[in-house]
C-alpha cells in the first residue's frame, strides 16, 4: 500500500522506500508530487473545483485546449474535446472518425491496449481477459498484425519485414473489408502494454499513406506514450513525416488527476455536437489547471530531452547487462521508455517465470518494475528521476539478474497474484 510519492521515489505504509520505475504506469512523468503541480491544484481547488464543461466553460480548460492543440503533432486547425481517461479518448475516436466519414468499419492491432471501456477495449488485442466472458464487443472491428520483432524472420532484412508486414495489414481488405467502408486506422506508433514495440517507420507511412489514399482517418494513441515519454514529446515523432488526423493523450497529462483528450483536425472534431462525447467532470477547472502546471514542468525542467539523455545512458546499462547474461533477449529503449526481453537462454522462447522471479527481486530490493506481455520488463521512470536514482535503480537491477543466473532466485506461495 502506498501512502506518499516524491519524485521517483514512493513510499508505503509501512515506511519503505521504493525507486519507481512504473511512474503509476507511465501518468507521473513529473513525479509523485511535483510541487508546481500541487500549487496550481491547490490554488485551483480553493477557487473553483467542478463546473461542469457542458453548460459552461471555466479559463484553465480554456487556456489549456489552446495550449494543447499547438503541441499536437497535426498542421492546420485543430480542436479537442475532454474526457476522463485514455480509454474515453480512444471511445471519442471512434466516434469521431465514424461521424466525419459516416463509414462503420475500425481497424487496429494485435498487441494493441487501448482502454477499458467497451470501445477502446474492442480496439484492444494484448489480454484474453479484456475478451472472455463480457462479450459482444463493438461489431466492425478488425484486427491486424502489429510488426512485432518477436514475428521477424531469422536473417530478414528491415525493408522485407515491412513488405511481409504491409502485406499481411492489406489482405483484408483485399478479401473482406471494404476499403470505402472504413473508417478508422489506429496504432500506437510505439506499443507500450504490448511491449515497448516500436514499428518499423516504413511501416508506418506505408499504412498513413494507405489510409489517406482510401479516405480512412489515421489515428495515434499517445496515452501512453506521449508527453515526453520516449525522448520526445509525442512517440509519432519518431516517425518523420507521418501526421495523424486523430490522437488520444492521457495518464500524465495531469500528471496522473483524471484527465484525457483526444485532439484532431477541426473539421473532424466539427462533425458531432455535445452531447455526443461529454462527460460531466471531464476538463473541469483543478485537472486543466494540473495540466497547464504538467506542461510548465515539462518545458521548464526540459524533460523531453532529459528523457533522451537518460534513456541514453538506461541504454548502456542493459546492454552491458545482456552481454553478461544469456537470459536478456532484446532491449528496446526509446528515451526513458524501455521493455527488456527476458529469455530462455535453451529455447529463445519467452520465460514468464523468470520474469516474475527477477521483478519479485527487484521489489525486494526497494525498486518498483513490473512486467509486461508476461516476460518483458517494463523500465518508465518518472522523467524527473535524478541521475543518482537511476544508477542506484541499475545497481538493483544488475544485483537481481546476478542472482537469478546463480539460480538463487524463487518466488513466494501467491506468485500467481503478481502481475495481470
Ligand atoms: C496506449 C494506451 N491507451 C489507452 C490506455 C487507457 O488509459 P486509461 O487507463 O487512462 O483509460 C492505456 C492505459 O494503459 C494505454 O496504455
Amino acid at each position: 500500500m502506498i501512502e506518499s510519492g516524491k519524485g521517483a521515489i514512493v513510499k508505503d505504509i509501512e515506511g519503505r522506500q521504493y525507486i519507481d520505475l512504473l511512474s503509476s504506469a507511465s501518468a507521473t512523468n513529473t513525479g509523485h508530487a511535483h510541487p508546481h503541480v500541487v500549487k496550481a491544484i491547490q490554488d485551483q481547488a480553493e477557487k473553483l473545483i467542478q463546473y461542469t464543461p457542458a453548460y459552461f466553460a471555466n479559463a484553465p480548460a480554456a487556456k489549456l485546449a489552446r495550449r494543447l492543440c499547438a503541441l499536437a503533432p497535426i498542421n492546420g486547425p485543430k480542436k479537442l474535446a475532454w474526457g476522463n481517461s485514455g480509454s474515453d479518448a480512444n471511445d471519442g475516436i471512434i466516434k469521431f472518425a465514424r461521424a466525419y466519414t459516416k463509414r462503420p468499419y475500425l481497424v487496429s492491432f494485435m498487441g494493441a491496449y487501448h482502454g477499458s471501456t467497451y470501445g477502446s477495449m474492442t480496439l484492444s488485442a494484448v489480454s484474453l481477459n479484456m475478451a472472455r466472458n463480457i462479450g459482444p464487443l463493438l461489431p466492425d472491428v478488425i484486427k491486424v498484425p502489429y510488426p512485432d520483432p518477436w514475428h521477424r524472420l531469422d536473417g530478414e532484412k528491415e525493408s522485407d519485414f515491412v513488405d511481409r508486414m504491409f502485406a499481411e495489414f492489406k489482405r483484408p481488405f483485399e478479401t473482406f473489408l471494404p476499403t470505402e467502408e472504413t473508417a478508422l486506422i489506429i496504432i500506437e506508433p510505439i506499443q507500450g502494454d504490448g511491449g515497448i514495440i516500436k514499428a518499423p517507420t516504413a511501416f508506418i507511412r506505408k499504412v498513413s499513406e494507405f489510409a489517406h489514399e482510401h479516405g480512412i482517418l489515421f489515428a495515434i494513441d499517445e496515452v501512453n506514450q506521449g508527453l515526453g515519454r520516449t525522448g520526445k514529446w509525442w512517440s509519432i515523432q519518431h516517425f518523420e513525416g507521418v501526421e495523424p488526423d486523430l490522437m488520444s493523450v492521457g495518464k500524465s497529462l495531469a500528471s496522473g488527476l483524471p484527465l484525457s483528450a483526444v485532439i484532431g483536425r477541426a473539421e473532424i472534431m466539427d462533425s458531432l455536437d455535445a452531447p455526443a462525447h461529454l462527460f460531466t467532470t471531464s476538463g473541469n477547472p483543478v485537472t486543466t489547471a494540473a495540466a497547464m502546471a504538467t506542461l510548465d514542468v515539462i518545458e521548464n525542467e526540459h524533460l523531453v530531452e532529459r528523457s533522451a539523455k537518460l534513456g541514453e545512458e538506461a541504454k548502456i546499462f542493459f546492454k552491458r547487462e545482456k552481454a553478461k547474461h544469456k537470459f536478456i533477449g532484446q532491449c528496446r529503449m526509446y528515451g526513458l521508455d524501455g521493455g527488456i526481453d527476458i529469455i530462455d537462454p535453451m529455447t529463445n522462447k519467452p520465460d514468464a517465470n523468470a520474469t516474475t522471479k527477477l521483478i519479485y527481486r527487484i521489489f525486494e530490493l526497494g525498486v518498483i518494475m513490473i512486467s509486461l506481455k508476461t516476460n518483458v520488463l517494463r523500465f518508465q521512470p518518472p522523467l524527473v528521476i535524478t541521475e543518482d536514482q537511476l544508477h542506484q535503480a541499475f545497481k538493483v537491477m544488475a544485483q537481481a539478474f546476478s542472482e537469478f543466473e546463480e539460480g538463487k532466485l524463487s518466488l513466494p506461495d501467491n506468485a500467481d497474484n503478481i502481475g495481470w
